[in-house]
C-alpha cells in the first residue's frame, strides 16, 4: 500500500504530522515527532525573537477537544531555523511576526538561510490580544503576499483561521491563487471561543477566557474549510487538513475532502507521538477494506448528492 504524498518536490513517506502548537517547541519534542511514525513536523509557530506567550492556565482540554490561548510562546527564529539546517528530511518552519514590517523581516532571514524545507506563514493566531487574525483581513493579506513574492524565493504555504461564509471562500481562494504558494493549511483552531467550568469560570485566564477552540468540536468546520479551498484553488497548491484529527477515519475524510498532509494537534497533545503509529494503521485498514492502494485514489472524491 502506498500512502506518499506529493508537494511540490517533496515527498513524504504517509500524510501524518503534528500541528503548529503541539509537540514542537523543544528540539527534544521535535526529534520525538521525527522518531515517531509521522512523514514529517512543523515547528512552533516562532517570532524574530522569544516570546514567553500569555498567561497560565492558558490551555484546557476535556472529552470533546481544546481551548487555547498560547500567545506564541517559542523560542525565537534562530533555535528553530539552526535546529533545522542540520537536518536531512522535508520539514516545515511555521512563522508569524506582529506587524508586516516584522513578518518581512523573519521571511528575509529564512531567505538567506539554507533551509530547505517548507515555510508555513501563520496567518490566523486568535490569541495575540489588538492583532486580529491577518487572514480575515483580505486585503492586507492580499498585499502582503504581493509583497512577500517580490523577493521570497523559498517554499511557502499559509495557515488559515476558519471560514464561515461561501463568499468568503471566494474570496480567499482568488488571492490565493494569484501567488506561487505551495500548500494551504486549514484550519487553526476556532478563534475566540469560551469554555466554562462547574464553577461557571472559564477554563483559561488569556482575554477574559476567550481562546482558540480545538479536537472533536471543530471537524465539521475543518473538513468543510479543506473541501471549500480544494474546489477552488489551482490544482498545484495543495491542501494541508487539520482540526479534529481522532482516528484513522478523520483522516480518510480530511483526505476525502482534499487534504494531501494531514496534521494532528489536540489528540497528539493528549496521546502523545505514539499516536501516529495507531492513526496509521486505522487509516491502512480503512483502505485494505475499500480497496485503494494509495491516497490518490480517493482524495478529493467526496461524493454529494
Ligand atoms: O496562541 C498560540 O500560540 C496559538 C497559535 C496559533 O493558533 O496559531
Amino acid at each position: 500500500m502506498n500512502l506518499k504524498v506529493k508537494i511540490k518536490d517533496f515527498e513524504f513517506e504517509n500524510p501524518l504530522m503534528n500541528a503548529a502548537g503541539v509537540n514542537c517547541y523543544t528540539i527534544d519534542e521535535l526529534e520525538e515527532i521525527r522518531n515517531s511514525k509521522a512523514a514529517s513536523f512543523v515547528t512552533k509557530t516562532c517570532t524574530l525573537n522569544t516570546r514567553q506567550g500569555n498567561l497560565e492556565p492558558r490551555y484546557y482540554e476535556n472529552e470533546l477537544g481544546s481551548i487555547n490561548s498560547m500567545g506564541l510562546p517559542n523560542l525565537g527564529i534562530d533555535y528553530y531555523l539552526n535546529y533545522l539546517e542540520s537536518l536531512d528530511g522535508t520539514y516545515f518552519l511555521s512563522v508569524t511576526e506582529m506587524n508586516t514590517e516584522n513578518i518581512h523581516k523573519i521571511l528575509e532571514k529564512i531567505n538567506e538561510s539554507s533551509f530547505n524545507g517548507l515555510v508555513e506563514l501563520n496567518l490566523s493566531c486568535p490569541n495575540i490580544e489588538g492583532k486580529p487574525q491577518i487572514a480575515y483581513d483580505f486585503k492586507t493579506t492580499d498585499k502582503l503576499l504581493a509583497d512577500i513574492f517580490k523577493y521570497f524565493k523559498k517554499d511557502l504555504g499559509v495557515k488559515l483561521p476558519p471560514y464561515f461564509d461561501l463568499a468568503h471562500f471566494d474570496i480567499m481562494a482568488n488571492i490565493l491563487n494569484k501567488y506561487p504558494i505551495r500548500f494551504v493549511n486549514s484550519i487553526n483552531s476556532i478563534g475566540n471561543a469560551i469554555i466554562i467550568d462547574e464553577n461557571d469560570t472559564v477554563v483559561i485566564k488569556p482575554k477574559n477566557g476567550f481562546g482558540g477552540l480545538g479536537g472533536e468540536y471543530i471537524k465539521p468546520t475543518a473538513l468543510a474549510n479543506v473541501n471549500a479551498f480544494y474546489r477552488r484553488l489551482n490544482k498545484d497548491i495543495k491542501i494541508i487538513g487539520t482540526g479534529g484529527v481522532n482516528t484513522g477515519r478523520d483522516v480518510y475524510e480530511h483526505i476525502l475532502c482534499g487534504a494531501y498532509m494531514v496534521q494532528i494537534g489536540t489528540r497528539l497533545q493528549k496521546e502523545k507521538s505514539k499516536v501516529f503509529e495507531r492513526i496509521l494503521n486505522e487509516l491502512k485498514e480503512i483502505m485494505k477494506e475499500k480497496n485503494y492502494n494509495s491516497l490518490d485514489e480517493f482524495r478529493g472524491k467526496l461524493k454529494t448528492l
